[in-house]
């Protein structure tokens, strides 16, 4: 399987492709269904592919969280679980593995990206503050709320725009950031919330530049500057490729240099680190690690364990070394380009320049005859079901959810729905599929006629959200 550019290995003489480092020893059979199966799968599931049993799915690229292949050495580290209460040995080699290879010095287990993220929601933010970011997340900007901030979108304008080309389209504009200070004061703004790569943008990274101004920013009005690790190793990857200086630097040492300008991170293992499920936070202040050791307890468990298995923690901190090996990120991230460049070869408009995790469908260039209140993104997620049965995610109108003051729907520039790739899970051959079932639904893109919502969560509506045909 060639994680290689089409546009590079036509101008080569010698074809010269370069595969996954890794074969398959051990093999899940996928479910095929018909359309008649479809169409009543998606009726059930209210045209909600996050209400889709997976059994009914083919090719699954929902998400690539806690959806990545283990490799055999993470699962015999599942073997070597030490299910003690307190001070479980693989807690310790958790850590060591986030300090070796993220550079901070005190860890936390958490269940899942998002207990990290309330932990540090609860601890950093009073009510009335006010926490900018680089796009928000859905789970972070609901913590950051929860807890009683208010957030700020400060990346840069070209993030919005998905035929910008800029290389770094995950960087915070400083200027955003300078005007919220001056408007509501450094002791209002806890942290900043910088999230490498930027998922809600398309997987675009953040330059070293960027962080290495964010510091400086941040240390002259003593504000903290926090990071979403969930995806910075692939962040790692467009620095290597992209920013000048960094063309011989392996992958774990752009890591560290990366997270070195920062305060502190929380993460989502299910992503990078090539678990089921996980996630850490870590910071450098030690009064601040006490008192987050001390809700830790209360939300997720003791702090040698944060909702984890000991054979949980083995295994993420084999996959924290793993997941920072170059052959590693550059076939993960080749693959996802190779999707990409089908598609674009085709026409079909997608985010660009192609991201880490995933390709994002520009809903909007596909459907230009509906609205935004028709529900686009979550209109194509199921035409694709219907078309061969995969799946995947909305991340536009219902995603953004409603604004906190006027209950009116946030409408966000950005109508995208998102085919993410699971780490090590499909072939090349899988993504041709994948890549063909989109142009079908492209070629059939006059015939959408939208959504409309029948029943509305109030937390986090994308997820049980239901729909009905127009
Ligand atoms: N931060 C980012 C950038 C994420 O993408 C996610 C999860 C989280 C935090 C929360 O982590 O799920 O472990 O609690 N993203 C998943 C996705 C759900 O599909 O993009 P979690």
């Amino acid at each position: 399987m060639s994680g290689q550019s089409l546009h590079t290995m036509g101008q080569q003489h010698g074809r010269r492709s370069w595969a996954e480092p890794w074969k398959i020893k051990m093999v899940e059979p996928l479910k095929m269904t018909t359309r008649e199966e479809r169409v009543s799968a998606l009726e059930e599931a209210g045209y909600n592919t996050f209400l889709l049993r997976s059994d009914d799915v083919y090719i699954d690229l929902l998400t690539d969280s806690g959806t990545s292949a283990m490799s055999d050495r993470q699962w015999a580290g599942m073997m070597l679980g030490d299910e003690a209460y307190a001070g479980s040995r693989n807690f310790y080699r958790l850590e060591a593995a986030v300090q070796r290879f993220y550079g901070y010095r005190h860890i936390l287990p958490t269940h899942q990206g998002r207990g990290a993220e309330h932990l540090i929601s609860q601890t950093l933010i009073t009510t009335g503050d006010h926490v900018p970011g680089n796009m928000y997340f859905t789970t972070t900007r609901l913590h950051q709320e929860l807890a009683g901030a208010t957030f700020h979108d400060v990346i840069i304008d070209e993030a919005h725009d998905p035929l910008s080309q800029h290389p770094f389209k995950g960087d915070v504009d400083l200027v955003k950031v300078q005007q919220l200070i001056d408007e509501v004061g450094a002791e209002r703004i806890p942290y900043l919330s910088l999230a490498g790569t930027v998922n809600m943008a398309g997987g675009q990274p953040v330059s070293m530049a960027n962080v290495r101004e964010l510091r400086a920013l941040c240390d002259a009005n003593g504000i903290r500057l926090m990071l979403d690790a969930t995806r910075m190793v692939e962040n790692a990857l467009f620095i290597q490729e992209r920013e000048e200086g960094y063309a011989h630097t392996p992958i774990a040492e752009i890591l560290l240099e990366f997270c070195s300008y920062t305060d502190g991170a929380w993460m989502s293992a299910k992503k990078d680190n090539l678990v089921n499920i996980g996630g850490w936070l870590a910071v450098n202040d030690r009064e601040l690690f006490d008192e987050l050791r001390n809700l830790v307890v209360v939300y997720e468990g003791l702090h040698t364990y944060g909702g984890l298995a000991g054979r949980d923690m083995e295994a993420l901190a084999i996959g924290i070394e793993e997941s920072v090996s170059d052959e590693h990120v550059r076939s993960r991230v080749g693959q996802v380009r190779y999707l990409g460049e089908l598609l674009q070869e085709w026409d079909v408009p997608i985010v660009e320049p192609i991201g880490g995790h995933a390709i994002f469908l520009d809903a909007r260039r596909f459907y230009p005859h509906l609205e935004q209140d028709l529900f686009p993104a979550q209109t194509l997620a199921a035409a694709l079901y219907l078309d061969s049965g995969i799946r995947s995610m909305e991340r536009g109108i219902a995603s953004a959810g409603r604004n906190a003051q006027t209950g009116d729907h946030n409408r966000p520039k950005l109508e995208l729905t998102r085919l993410t790739v699971p780490r090590r899970v499909y072939t090349q051959a899988h993504m041709d599929v994948v890549a063909e079932s989109v142009k079908a639904c492209f070629d059939a893109r006059a015939e959408a006629r939208g959504l409309e919502m029948v029943y509305e969560p109030r937390y986090l509506r994308f997820f049980q959200a239901r729909f009905s045909p127009l």
